[in-house]
């Protein structure tokens, strides 16, 4: 029987981080679906919140607290913000290499709704790339690849370990501790960033057994993405883009989001989406993200992997302007837990980074707060792990196994027409009729001949669906629009 210490779910920045906290003494594995560069972490790019020093704890709070419409928890966000002062000395003295000026200072830059410039960026406009290389080598427990989780093996309150698709076999792995970083939600949109293995598994596998999801209503949706790419992931513009003086702009080249806050393209994330998607609705046409004030070469030093990404696609930045669209971004809500990324309930079983839901991004999470989550609340709940008495117990039988059911014929089918309603219907404006239309069809796949697979994520889907329900007022990044 293999059995380990610690398992950690997800080689994303939480994942890793955690694994970076736990001595080489103990037995851990990490676990990934696929490539480990395939998380959303990679895919990062504006950078990570960090306070800048004991003065900016309080107004680095107040910013996330206004950004997610005050739903947040107030401790948790001090936790968040007083933790990053430690965790960002920790990361450089480790060696993390960030921006910096000719004189070797740090360079901050801001993003929509921070109230100084306090982001740390990496590589420019790679963040998430650069820190995730960074503790891929700094980690030094084994991860393994290729290990698709669809089961936790859970009883009388205690979690002891997954069942997993390892290289395609059927494995369980035993473990003391789980924790799960295994991200968001972003393949149950069909216009996400995310990256192509984030499809909420293990939040359907927490609605199985009765694990509490949270503030499951409030989705993000990125304002500046370029969607018109055959490709499931679509590609980011950086908030920090507009954070440096870029524009939203319509056909006739107004910057019309003053129409829908004094704050223009610099109002909080929810309200920037919301305000280019309403816009294109009611005048049909299209919104581009301008950088022509941009000098060429400070452009291209500064956003480096725009500049290339774009420039494979014919585009030539700062000259030309590009359409975006909001699109599906990051998980507000998750798995409940509390501040030490303990589930109630469950002994052994911990949740971090953007799976967890601490309450620290309320309805609408403070732009690049996410990598900084990640890293404050990986500390944490190891650090909680690390100091409880471990109690032998032993491990019962679990004999159930779905490795053989994972996918059915028609899963295909049903994915697509999922990934169409969560977009359609629970996505950025949302209506009390399209939700019921849309609980109804997840409902009724639910009861087809689906695989495994597919049945996590309805479950995932059906839980946000609940959430919105049940909210019968807009709030943050959750708004309903009332029929006339
Ligand atoms: C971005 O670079 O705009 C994304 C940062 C974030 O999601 O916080």
């Amino acid at each position: 029987m293999k059995k380990y210490d610690v398992l950690i779910i997800g080689a994303g920045i939480a994942g890793l981080y955690a694994a970076m906290q736990i001595p080489k003494s103990k037995k851990v594995l990490v676990v990934c679906k696929d490539i480990p560069w395939e998380c959303n972490t990679f895919y990062a790019q504006g950078g990570i919140t960090t306070a800048l020093n004991e003065e900016d704890i309080a107004p680095h709070v107040a910013d996330t607290m206004s950004a997610g419409a005050y739903h947040n928890d107030k401790d948790a966000v001090e936790i968040l913000s007083r933790t990053s002062l430690e965790t960002t000395a920790d990361i450089i003295n480790r060696g993390m290499e960030f921006d910096v000026d000719d004189d070797g200072n740090i360079l901050y830059t801001k993003e929509a709704a921070h109230s100084t410039k306090r982001i740390l960026h990496a590589g420019g406009d790679a963040t998430g790339r650069h820190m995730h290389y960074f503790m891929m080598v700094q980690n030094r427990h084994h991860l393994q690849r290729n290990t698709l989780v669809y089961d936790l093996l859970i009883e009388n309150g205690r979690c002891y370990g997954v069942k997993a698709s390892v290289n395609y076999q059927p494995t369980t792995i035993f473990a003391d501790d789980v924790i799960i970083a295994s991200g968001g939600i972003g393949s149950l949109y069909e216009f996400n960033t995310n990256s192509r293995t984030i499809s909420a598994d293990i939040h359907g596998i927490c609605v199985e057994k009765g694990i509490e999801l949270s503030d499951m209503e409030f989705m993000q949706f990125h304002p500046t993405v370029f969607v018109d790419t055959p490709y499931a992931r679509k590609l980011l513009l950086t908030e920090a883009l507009r954070g440096e003086g870029a524009h939203i702009i319509d056909e006739e080249g107004r910057r019309f989001l003053f129409d829908y806050d004094e704050r223009g393209e610099l109002a909080s994330r929810d309200i920037v989406a919301r305000g280019i998607f309403s816009h294109k609705r009611k005048t049909g046409g299209n919104v581009y993200l301008d950088f022509s004030m941009f000098e060429e070469k400070s452009f291209e030093q500064r956003f480096p992997n725009i500049t290339r990404t774009f420039r494979d696609l014919g585009y030539s930045f700062p000259k030309d302007k590009v359409s975006i669209s909001p699109a599906f971004h990051y998980a507000n809500g998750g798995i409940k837990c509390d501040t030490n990324g303990c589930i109630e309930g469950i002994e052994g079983l911990y949740v971090i980074g953007e799976a967890a839901r601490t309450g620290v991004h309320g309805a609408n999470r403070l732009a690049s707060n996410s990598l900084l989550e990640g890293v404050v609340f990986a500390k944490r709940a190891t650090d909680h792990l690390l100091a409880k008495e471990q109690i032998a117990i032993a491990t019962p039988k679990f004999e159930k196994d779905y490795a053989n059911i994972l996918h059915k014929e028609n899963d295909k089918i049903y994915k697509h027409k999922l990934r169409k309603i969560m977009w359609e219907d629970i996505g950025i404006i949302r209506t009390t009729k399209g939700l019921h239309e849309a609980r109804n069809l997840i409902y009724d796949m639910k009861n087809k001949e689906i695989g495994r697979l597919l049945e996590l994520r309805l479950n995932t889907a059906s839980a946000i669906v609940d959430a919105a329900l049940a909210r019968k007022e807009s709030l943050g990044s959750h708004y309903i629009e009332s029929i006339k």
